[in-house]
């Protein structure tokens, strides 16, 4: 008899916050990577605007990003017909575990997370309890799915174990209810820093635009932040110590191109910082340049959008449905 090998797809969770225009930081250090895990896993990726309110935003402004990063998902590749691709506050559940499991996590537990503590010191006017307790948040959004695996860098590491810690102590009071989730570190887990400054890292709000390159960039504008990087006085492409500039160039190149450290600083022996900036913004440029063409049509499409928005919580509320009656049931809800 013949026997079918039907091996199941671990589950992969991730969001993105909807605050703003992703920059290649976070393209090359998350989305890009996204792409391939949907290719292998069973993923589910999200548009994370409940956790957006946790800092003051403009409504008009958030719905048009959330719009923007939705568009976005689509344009680096994702497909909404092989993964569940959503926007958070369409799907009720979310809201709804994270409050029962605010009722599992204790308050010196989330007192500890650095997001927190530098947060509130960054947004000092608007210390509110959502921030606080945004891990549960968090939390609820990679249980509901079951994830078995969540893509995160060093800044979410610490709300990942968070999230592992409440799904075991729930587990351990009710039974097992929740798939206790693994981080998923990438293969190259580049960490982009900023152009004017590399001992810190990218970020869309940075207040020197200089310092950061947006997914959208024009090859223009791209090729000017590149050119006006900050470097070193050595002349000379190589990866060391103390040559931040052109270690974080080198490594934007390397997750560009392919090409090793190696092979890169052999490609510009005796090549002067100017001809390494225009190399490095070109690869730059051809990087996105498909993500960019392929946003500009996706964002014109408001239907299509609609569409695949509406697909997506249908799918991600049915996922998730199960979970929250299933903990429901455990905690000793009256069930309607
Ligand atoms: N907190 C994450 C960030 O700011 C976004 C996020 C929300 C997330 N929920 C998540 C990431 C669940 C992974 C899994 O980057």
């Amino acid at each position: 008899m013949e026997t079918v090998q039907t091996e199941k797809k671990k589950k992969i969770l991730s969001c993105i916050q909807p605050s703003g225009i992703p920059t290649l930081g976070n393209y090359l250090g998350a989305l890009k990577n996204w792409k391939t895990l949907a290719d292998e896993f069973d993923g589910a990726f999200a548009v994370a605007d409940l956790h957006a309110i946790t800092v003051r935003q403009d409504p008009a402004k958030l719905r048009q990003q959330t719009s923007e990063v939705l568009a976005l998902l689509l344009a680096i590749g994702l497909d909404p017909e092989k993964s569940v691709i959503f926007v958070q506050s369409h799907v009720p559940a979310h809201a709804q575990l994270a409050w029962v499991l605010n009722c599992y996590t204790q308050f010196g537990e989330m007192n500890r997370m650095t997001q927190f503590k530098d947060k509130s010191t960054s947004h000092a006017d608007n210390v509110n309890v959502g921030l606080f307790s945004y891990p549960v948040l968090m939390a609820a959004d990679i249980l509901l799915y079951q994830a078995d695996l969540v893509p995160v860098g060093a800044d979410q590491k610490q709300h990942l174990e968070i999230a592992r810690d409440i799904a075991n102590r729930f587990n351990g009071i009710y039974g097992n209810t929740f798939t206790v989730p693994d981080p998923y570190i990438g293969k190259n887990g580049a960490r982009v820093m900023s152009l004017q400054d590399p001992s810190k890292k990218m970020s869309k709000s940075d207040p020197n635009p200089k310092g950061f390159v947006s997914v959208f960039d024009t090859p223009e504008v791209i090729m000017k932040k590149f050119k006006s990087a900050v470097t070193d006085s050595e002349a000379c492409v190589r990866f060391a110590e103390g040559k931040d500039g052109i270690n974080n160039l080198m490594g934007i190149y390397s997750c560009c191109t392919g090409l090793t450290m190696d092979e890169i600083a052999n490609q510009f022996e005796g090549k002067g910082y100017g001809d390494f900036k225009v190399e490095v913004a070109n690869a730059v440029i051809e990087e996105l340049r498909p993500v960019r063409e392929r946003y500009n049509q996706i964002i014109t499409d408001k239907a299509y959008l609609k569409e695949v928005a509406a697909k997506g919580a249908d799918t991600a509320s049915r996922i998730a449905g199960r979970t929250l009656n299933k903990t429901m049931k455990k905690v000793g809800f009256l069930m309607p």
